[in-house]
Parts: C-alpha cells; structure tokens; sequence
C-alpha cells in the first residue's frame, strides 16, 4: 500500500484526490491519509504531491505512519474531489514537528 506522511500536513494540496483510480483517501482537518486495505498500489498519486507527502509503506521507518493511515481512514470522511491548498501551504512545506504540533 501507499500511505500519507508527515509533510502533508498543513500543505494538504489535494493533487492526490483526483487521480485515484480507487477513491481512497480520507480527510482531516490539516492531512489527508490512504486506507491501506482500499489502495490498489497503483502508485500513481505518489508523484502527483507536491510535498512528496505519498510514499509505499515498504520504504523503511514510516511503521507509525502505516498505523495512522490504517486508524484515521476509518475515523475520517472520504474525499474525492480536490479543493484548493490552505493559503499558507508553502509555508509549511517541509518545516519540522509538523506531527506534535499540528496532526489533525
Ligand atoms: Fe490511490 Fe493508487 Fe495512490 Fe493507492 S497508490 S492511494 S490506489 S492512487
Ligand atoms: Fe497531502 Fe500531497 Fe495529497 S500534500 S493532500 S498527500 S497531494
């Protein structure tokens, strides 16, 4: 499976959303996660992020990461549609901590 990592959030570009063949992604407030039971590793979301925010969970040390993509996608609400980025997605490529102080 694919999952959704730490540099989505804030960013939340929503690039991803549109060209899953599958509809697997699940929004919250500051990221979006995939349901790795519902992705058909098709890869193609992974370039399509601009934060470089989608990676295959066989890439070592993103375990925690598998665990928050498998708990959220049942806890938040599908999204198939993009919208726009946050005004300040820029901003917040890249910065560090984003997890501790910002998940949502
Ligand atoms: Fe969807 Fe394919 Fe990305 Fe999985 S790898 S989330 S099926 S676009
Ligand atoms: Fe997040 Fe990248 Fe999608 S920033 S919302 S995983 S396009």
């Amino acid at each position: 499976t694919y999952i959704v990592i730490d540099n989505c959030i804030k960013c939340k570009y929503m690039d991803c959303v549109e060209v899953c063949p599958v509809d697997c992604f699940y929004e919250g407030d500051n990221m979006l996660v995939i349901h790795p039971d519902e992705c058909i590793d098709c890869g193609v979301c992974e370039p399509e992020c601009p934060a470089e925010a989608i990676k295959p969970d066989t890439e070592p040390g993103l375990d925690s990461w598998l665990k928050i993509n498998t708990e959220y996608a049942d806890k938040w609400p599908n999204i198939t549609i993009k919208r726009d980025a946050p005004d300040d997605a820029k901003e917040f490529d890249g910065k560090p901590n984003k997890f501790e102080q910002y998940f949502s």
